[in-house]
């Protein structure tokens, strides 16, 4: 993960793009760049309890498009409001089954004004596949996003 493909990230939510097309952008931006980044999204915080599927590239698309705040690892990651990393979903009873390849994910949430507004939602078909590097990567990349999003 280099300062270079974050420089492409920020430049994708750069001012005045639409928030849904941003993140579309970076969603596509990052599969083509990270090979184990297999399926990646951004989910939206809508309303008090869900979150809604906004932009998604990979290989298929996926039935989760609206998951509940109380559910799954990407709900956990809203609760919690701090990034989380599943090595093995296998073994996370909170995962959510959405692509029979997925062996790891990591969820790495959104911020505006203090409060989580969304998230990045990346599956890897390898096991483990995330690791300190990508965290911090990503953690970037979604402030990246944050600076796209109004409220
Ligand atoms: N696995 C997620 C659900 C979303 S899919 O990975 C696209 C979860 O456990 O919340």
């Amino acid at each position: 993960m280099t300062e270079a493909l974050l420089e492409r990230v920020s430049r994708a939510c750069s001012a005045g793009k639409p928030f849904d097309a941003a993140a579309q952008e970076v969603c596509a931006l990052l599969r083509k760049e990270v090979p184990r980044y297999n399926w990646i999204g951004v989910y939206m915080v809508d309303g008090k309890d869900s979150l809604l599927l906004k932009a998604w590239d990979g290989p298929k698309a996926t039935e989760h498009v609206r998951i509940p705040i109380s559910k799954g690892v990407c709900g956990a990651a809203v609760r919690e409001a701090q990034t989380i990393v599943v090595d093995d979903v296998k073994k996370d009873p909170r995962y959510l089954s959405c692509f029979l390849s997925t062996r790891s994910e990591i969820v790495v949430p959104i911020f505006a004004n203090g409060k989580v507004v969304g998230e990045i939602d990346i599956d890897s078909d390898k096991t483990a596949a995330f690791g300190d590097d990508d965290r911090r990567f990503l953690e970037r990349a979604a402030a990246a996003l944050a600076s796209a999003y109004v409220d």
